[in-house]
């Protein structure tokens, strides 16, 4: 998985590469934050699950070309506005200063902002733009929204030093805060590709799962890996009084739940054999991230 996820990871740079190249925009310096946003490494998991939706369905990377760069883009927002001084006050990310640092705090807001206008703008202009891309739009737009990621962080922003957050409010705001926008890249790409209702149905229980896992390994990163193997600030949730599944559960406790939802992430998949054989990796792969 690792090598395929380097072959995502640069077809998705030539992609974002080729959407740059046709935007013209001579408003500087808002326009280099945005590049800077974007530009500046990430493991890009999204667009990788993107691609895998498209072969699940048998279309290839250059189909949803225009699709991953507009999800990336709204993750790349997400992250900026995430690290702000009013949110999560981060100084590093993708090992480089975050862009409020880099930009000041205005600027920050503001490419934020530009990174999302320019996700539809990207969805909008796609190339194979049908009756389903407008589907998996709407599904992207729903998910990344107040019913989705930004209904999850402005919980998250409640979640501070909250003793009574228990089990299953964490569980809510993972699945709000990140499993939506798994679901984006990944539930979106197989709409747009043109899915069956119940194909849709078994994909959206995996990556719901796969959002969960996403988010409660992160947070375990938080507590035992260093900032320069993550690019970002670590122990950051303690600093900033966040109760994650790890405080709740205990680490122990975490990995077997962590296994309880890989199994119900790969239990949706089965009966697709060898066509969600890359699917089932990246699963294993993303829980493997602990190690
Ligand atoms: C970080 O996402 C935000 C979470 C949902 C935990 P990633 O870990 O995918 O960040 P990048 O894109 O690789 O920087
Ligand atoms: C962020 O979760 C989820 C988003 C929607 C941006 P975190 O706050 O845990 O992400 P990191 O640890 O800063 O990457
Ligand atoms: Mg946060
Ligand atoms: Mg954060
Ligand atoms: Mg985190």
């Amino acid at each position: 998985m690792k090598k395929t996820l380097e072959k995502y990871r640069q077809i998705f740079l030539c992609q974002l590469n080729n959407f740059f190249e046709k935007y013209s925009c001579d408003t500087q310096p808002i326009y280099d934050a945005v590049k800077y946003s974007i530009e500046n490494g990430g493991k890009r998991i999204r667009p990788a699950l993107c691609y895998l939706g498209g072969e699940f369905c048998g279309k290839n990377c250059d189909y949803l070309a225009d699709f991953a760069v507009g999800i990336e883009m709204i993750h790349s927002y997400s992250l900026v506005h995430d690290d702000l001084p009013c949110m999560d006050n981060d100084m590093l990310r993708r090992g480089k200063p975050t862009t409020h640092v880099a930009f000041g705090e205005g600027m920050a807001v503001l490419a934020g902002d530009a990174l999302l206008n320019m996700a539809f703008e990207a969805f909008l202009s796609d190339k194979n733009f049908d009756e389903n891309t407008l589907k998996a739009v709407r599904y992207v737009a729903e998910n990344s929204g107040i019913k989705g990621m930004v209904g999850g962080q402005c919980i998250d922003l409640t979640n501070e030093s909250k003793k009574s957050f228990g089990l299953d409010d964490v569980r809510n705001l993972n699945r709000l805060k990140t499993s939506c926008l798994i679901k984006s890249a990944l539930v979106g790409a197989v709409i747009k590709c043109g899915a069956s209702s119940d194909e849709i149905k078994d994909i959206e229980i995996y990556a719901e799962n796969v959002g969960e896992i996403f988010q409660i390994v992160d947070d375990i990163l938080d507590k035992t890996s260093t900032s320069e193997i993550l690019g970002k600030d670590v122990n950051k949730d303690c600093e900033n009084g966040k109760i994650t599944v790890v405080d709740i559960l205990g680490k122990e406790k975490a990995l077997q739940f962590i296994n309880s939802l890989q199994e119900q992430a790969l239990e949706a998949l089965k009966k697709y054999g060898d066509r969600a054989q890359k699917l089932k990796d990246m699963c294993l792969y993303l829980t493997g991230r602990i190690n």
